[in-house]
């Protein structure tokens, strides 16, 4: 690979020098799932897309399935990028992917104390981290109907 197409997209945007924080809207036999965080205090027992930090020379997509593979367990491919990008702290900003597995059952091994399957009637059931809800919204356009 090229340097170019190397560093595209890695760590710090390069274009507004926010970290990019990448996201996971996992959906499996028509479900999504949801992690409830344990950390740190004031996120913790809010729910989210399991997810985490690129690292510098990182693509975006390689970070997802490398955080996927830590706080899971699991081997999984990204789909689908949905559109859009939300502001986190100051300096960060959320960018989401749909994700498939591939082998494994997901386990809140980092990060995480609960993981739920939830339908798309099942969405509301969980307390979402505010700035997760659009893209929770737009996944939930994927998964079948009630
Ligand atoms: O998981 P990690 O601590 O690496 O995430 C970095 C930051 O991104 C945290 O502030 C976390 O709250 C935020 N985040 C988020 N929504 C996600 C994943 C992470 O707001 N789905």
């Amino acid at each position: 690979m090229t340097e170019s197409t190397t560093r595209h997209g890695a760590g710090p945007d390069r274009g507004t020098g926010a970290v990019v924080v990448v996201a996971a809207a996992l959906l499996d036999r028509g479900r999504l799932l949801a992690a409830r965080r344990s950390a740190p205090a004031e996120l913790a027992g809010r729910w989210e897309l399991p997810g985490g930090k690129v690292e510098p020379g990182e693509r975006p997509e390689d970070a997802l399935v490398r955080e996927l593979r830590e706080e899971l367990g699991v081997e999984a491919e990204t789909a689908e990028r949905i559109p859009g990008e939300w502001p986190l702290k100051p300096g960060y900003v959320l960018r989401v992917w749909t994700a498939r597995l591939l082998s494994g059952e997901p386990r809140p091994l980092e990060d995480h104390d609960e993981l739920r399957w939830l339908a798309r009637d099942e969405l509301d059931t969980v307390d979402w981290l505010d700035q997760d809800r659009p893209a929770v919204a737009e996944a939930a356009r994927r998964l079948p109907g009630v």
